[in-house]
């Protein structure tokens, strides 16, 4: 990033990818276990169906294979990728990183390796700093992974939350460009840990929020306040598509393609529709996946790019937000 100025030049998004768990669960399935109902789930969060993983298939698959897929469609030859970053709040273990793994088994090792944990604003966050290390440093190319298996820290007991997720993993490949038209214009990253308690997943009762009066639920599980989740989610949205659009002197309707986070149809259609913007130029597949948290965006970005809908010169806006509470943006011209 050059001293001044938010934006990086010279860099592309040189191929994408995406893989998610073959097990389909729509909310009719979900309505056998729980006092919920398809009507319900769909009036309000938009999803009909989410992808569940299990078996072999965890993390590090779902990973490697949508970073694999990323660099298979990157051209003529996949690139030696320079460093992995895997945005996930759900990593396989601690130690070592998911990053490390994934790189390990995309043939990219000896390439630099980390996990970021910035809850669904994550795979912003690893494109921004991809964008960063490539225009700042000696690396060329940088693959940004965001992966989640939510499905392992929801309390299928609780219909207020487990409705809402599913398992997913999307790529991309960030490489140096010859052509300094080809640019990430815009980026920001920025969190709130003071309002943390939104949205929490306690190991024991020392996590607990301190103004909790008691605790039902379960622990290593996410507990989340919807409607409070909800107000910041749609005025941060809002607020952070306009900061960017401000900073580079653009309206929405220069834009080619907002790629939010899917968190909820009722949050995206509002933003939307203060943007002004056609359906076709404010993607929302919640539909079908549910909220991936950090695999979200990645999704998107790659059913985009395979059905040619987004391609070379046009502007591109992504917006995360998340727990944390975190939101990025990040504003390029492919
Ligand atoms: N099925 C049936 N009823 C339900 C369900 C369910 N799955 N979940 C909650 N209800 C009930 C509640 O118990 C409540 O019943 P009551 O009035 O008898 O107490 C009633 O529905 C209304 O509950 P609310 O929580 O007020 O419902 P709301 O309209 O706010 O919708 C929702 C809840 C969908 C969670 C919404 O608040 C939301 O989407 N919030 C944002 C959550 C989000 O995006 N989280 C993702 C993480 S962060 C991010 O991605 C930005």
């Amino acid at each position: 990033m050059s001293p001044g100025s938010n934006s990086a030049s010279g860099l592309r998004i040189a191929g994408t990818g995406f893989s998610v768990p073959q097990r389909v669960v729509d909310n009719a399935e979900l309505a056998q276990s729980i006092d919920t109902s398809d009507e319900w789930i769909t009036q309000r969060t938009g999803i009909r169906q989410r992808r569940i993983a299990g078996g072999d298939v965890g993390v590090r698959e779902l990973g490697s294979a949508a970073l694999r897929m990323a660099l298979d469609n990157c051209g003529d030859a996949p690139p030696a990728l320079d460093l992995v970053i895997c945005a996930t709040l759900t990593p396989e273990m601690c130690c070592p990183s998911t990053a490390a793994r994934i790189a390990a088994e995309v043939g990219a090792a000896p390439a630099g390796a980390m996990d970021i944990s910035a809850a669904c604003s994550g795979f912003v966050y690893g494109i921004n700093l991809a964008a960063c290390l490539i225009d700042s440093g000696p690396y060329r190319h940088v693959g940004v992974v965001g992966v989640e298996m939510l499905s392992q820290i929801v309390d299928w007991n609780d219909r207020r939350t487990c409705v809402l997720f599913g398992d997913g993993a999307g790529a991309a490949v960030i490489s140096r460009s010859d052509d300094p038209e080809q640019a990430c214009l815009h980026q920001s990253m920025a969190s709130d840990g003071g309002k943390w308690e939104m949205l929490y997943c306690p190991r024991s009762e020392d996590d607990l929020p301190p103004s909790l009066n008691g605790f039902t639920g379960q622990y290593n599980t996410l507990q989340m306040n919807g409607r409070e989740v909800y107000k910041f989610a749609v005025t941060t949205l809002e607020r952070t598509i306009d900061e960017a659009l401000e900073s580079c002197g653009l309206k929405p309707a220069d834009l080619a393609m907002v790629i939010p986070h899917q968190s909820n149809l009722r949050i995206l259609e509002s933003a939307r529709d203060r943007l002004g913007l056609p359906d076709d130029r404010f993607y929302i597949n919640i539909d079908r996946y549910g909220n991936t948290s950090a695999a979200s965006v990645p999704i998107c970005l790659h059913e985009l790019a395979d059905a040619g809908r987004v391609g070379k010169g046009d502007l591109v806006l992504f917006v995360g937000i998340g727990g944390g509470l975190t939101w990025a943006s990040s504003l390029w011209r492919l």
